[in-house]
């Protein structure tokens, strides 16, 4: 496991639009939202929808727009819908104009 990885700059992001990124052969949904960036699983656990382009929802919610699973944008918690699995989330950060993502658990901000 590589660490934090680059994957986008901070230019190719808009507030609340998610991009999805392959990093070592996953893909990471990537998102800023209020001046703070996060990372998470770039599909659903439904049925595997992708993430990409979504948008986040008000109280910082993302909505899988295929069958409408609602997850917490800072934890992954499914919140509602037709999954019982939340998603994975992953660390991010901002270095210099790069964002990176890390899949290392050891590098993500909570437990
Ligand atoms: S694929 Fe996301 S809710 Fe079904």
């Amino acid at each position: 496991m590589p660490g934090f990885v680059s994957v986008a700059k901070l230019t190719d992001f808009r507030d609340g639009i998610v991009r999805v990124f392959p990093v070592d052969g996953l893909d990471v949904a990537v998102v800023t939202h209020e001046g703070q960036f996060y990372a998470f699983a770039g599909h659903c656990t439904h049925e595997n929808y992708s993430f990409n382009y979504t948008r986040v929802r008000p109280n910082d919610v993302i909505i899988c727009s295929s069958h409408f699973a609602y997850f917490a944008l800072k934890t992954g918690a499914v919140l509602n819908g037709p999954t019982l699995e939340d998603l994975a989330v992953y660390a991010v950060r901002v270095e210099n104009d790069d964002v990176q993502v890390s899949l290392d658990p050891r590098d993500r901000p909570f437990p």
